[in-house]
């Protein structure tokens, strides 16, 4: 157990991560909790370039799925070890723009692979770390897609075939609803009743840790 809380948000494209994590912020800091805020893949200067490969529609060379898992993965271990853990060490909160679980919908559910491949590649990664709360903004392919569009140009991993997103969608569901630690959001709602689902997760997130 570390002094500090790790809290990720996750979602599809256009779900509304950025105003999750902006409201997210605000109940810590009202109950005056340090954090720092991390994203991935990135989130450190190595895992920063790893992020730039990773997104980029410019290469000379197809990136294959195979690197693509590897490269999410070897951005998470940079993140880890040298950002997360030290942070957590000294009590300090963070707030994830997305995890692990992302891997999993993304490179698990949308490229395939197995769930025996994830999970030994999470193994040696992550060594058994889990965040401690994820909220999980979920979003129709159709209607993210639509809202990421409108926001500007599209990234390598963005300009998937619709069945990937729905590939990925039905990952996403399907781990949440397996999972204890992952609250489920309708991000289609409008926002201010998605900021006060998030509002009210992270309260009695914090009054339970307060009280353990
Ligand atoms: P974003 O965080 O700016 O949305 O961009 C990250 C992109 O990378 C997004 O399309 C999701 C994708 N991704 C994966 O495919 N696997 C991962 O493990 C992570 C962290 C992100």
């Amino acid at each position: 157990m570390t002094p500090g809380k790790f809290i990720v948000v996750e979602g599809m494209e256009g779900a509304g991560k950025s105003s999750a994590i902006k409201a997210i912020e605000q109940v810590l800091a009202q109950h005056q909790i340090p954090y720092i805020n991390t994203r991935e893949p990135g989130g450190t200067p190595l895992a920063e370039e790893l992020r730039n490969m990773v997104k980029s529609a410019a290469h000379d060379e197809k990136l294959t799925q195979e690197t693509e898992l590897l490269l999410m993965y070897a951005s998470r271990s940079q993140l880890l070890e040298n950002r997360i853990l030290p942070a957590l060490k000294q009590g300090l909160w963070v707030i994830g723009d997305r995890h692990d679980l992302s891997s999993r919908a993304y490179q698990g559910g949308g490229r395939q692979f197995n769930e025996e491949v994830m999970n030994a590649i999470a193994n040696v990664t992550l060594k058994g770390f889990k965040p401690d709360l994820t909220l999980y903004l979920d979003i129709s392919p159709e209607l993210g897609l639509s809202r990421a569009q409108a926001r500007g140009q599209l990234d390598r991993i963005e300009q998937e075939k619709m069945e990937f997103f729905e590939r990925v969608h039905a990952k996403y569901r399907e781990l949440s609803a397996k999972d204890e630690d992952i609250k489920t959001i309708d991000a289609s709602q409008a926002m201010a009743e998605v900021h006060q689902e998030i509002f009210n997760h992270i309260e009695t997130f914090i009054n339970a840790d307060k009280k353990s």
